[in-house]
């Protein structure tokens, strides 16, 4: 019984050590939150925010209209992250959308979707990406926490070599660079950073079957914390200068290069898991009747 009980705690030892020294740069490195008009501005219906204090910031969805907002400036590489609380109560029909985009018809696009869903019925987070103009890369989990009584983190985090979706600094998806295998990998665009709360009752809610009720709204999605820690691109500087200002080299190493950052810790690597095992409940990868043949990228993802 006794030494059972010493080779637990050793072992308990050993996970200790683990998770204390591999906690990865993707969480170590952050910035400080800005204001929301440091950063974005109103794209889609003004008159449908609300400012509440310094650092609240609520979007409202009412028959007449959605909201959205943009970021200013255009990026490539780095992490963004904003904290969301979404639609309290019934929020059927609902979708609030926070993602990347490139412009143009070949563009990259990175989306966070949540899926509202009847009072007491669990939200859904929808990710997809989009390279060169296609998307078709949906997941879908439940979190793991109500999203609509705090607010939680959710980030993307992107480097030439993988873009990597983060719910509370937990990697719900790793999107790894397979451009040796010849497939594309988004990383010649930059990308501006979108958040907006829409009425898709067509789609969203158990396949469309619910409708929004609009004896409910205003439906309010809340934001706070934005953070952008990424390489800025001006619109006025052509892709390939920014592309190249955006790399690192000899001279200048960007933090999401580093090594420690290029990959999930080992930590991070067994959040995943744990994800997929117990969350997501839709993998395009693994939807044969969508598709007969896996895509190339899921025949050759880790994850
Ligand atoms: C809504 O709730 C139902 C029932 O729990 C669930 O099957 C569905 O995945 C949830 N999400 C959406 C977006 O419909």
């Amino acid at each position: 019984m006794a030494s059972l009980h010493l080779i637990t705690m050793s072992k308990l030892w050993v996970l200790f050590v683990f998770c204390c020294f591999t906690l990865s740069m993707v969480e170590m490195v952050s910035s400080s939150s800005s204001k929301f008009d440091e950063l974005f501005q109103p794209s889609w219906a003004n008159d449908h925010f609300i400012y509440e204090g310094d650092d609240v910031l609520k979007m409202k969805l009412d028959y007449n209209s959605g909201a959205g907002f943009q970021s200013k400036s255009k990026y490539m590489f780095g992490k963004v992250t904003v904290q969301i609380k979404l639609v309290e109560g019934d929020s059927a029909g609902t979708v609030t959308a926070f993602y990347m985009s490139s412009d143009g018809p070949n563009h990259n696009e990175f989306d966070f979707e949540f899926l509202g869903n009847t009072t007491g019925e669990p939200y859904s987070v929808q990710t997809n990406l989009y390279v060169n103009g296609v998307g078709n890369r949906e997941q879908r989990l439940n979190l793991w926490f109500d999203p609509t009584k705090d607010f939680h983190s959710y980030s993307v985090f992107w480097n030439p070599r993988q873009v990597i979706f983060l719910v509370d600094e937990t990697p719900i998806r790793v999107h790894s660079n397979l451009e040796h295998k010849g497939i594309p990998f988004p990383k010649d665009q930059p990308m501006g950073v979108y958040s907006s709360i829409w009425n898709a009752d067509d789609w969203a809610t158990q396949g469309g079957r619910v409708k929004t009720d609009w004896s409910h709204a205003p439906f309010i999605a809340s934001y706070k914390g934005f953070q952008i820690n990424a390489c800025e691109c001006p619109a006025t500087v052509a892709f390939v200068d920014n592309a190249k200002k955006c790399s690192s080299s000899n001279e200048k190493r960007y933090w999401w290069d580093e090594p420690t950052v290029g990959e999930l810790s080992v930590h991070q690597s067994h959040q995943l898991i744990w994800v997929r095992a117990n969350h997501m409940f839709y993998d395009y990868c693994t939807d044969t009747a969508r598709f007969p043949v896996a895509p190339l990228e899921c025949q050759h993802h880790r994850h």
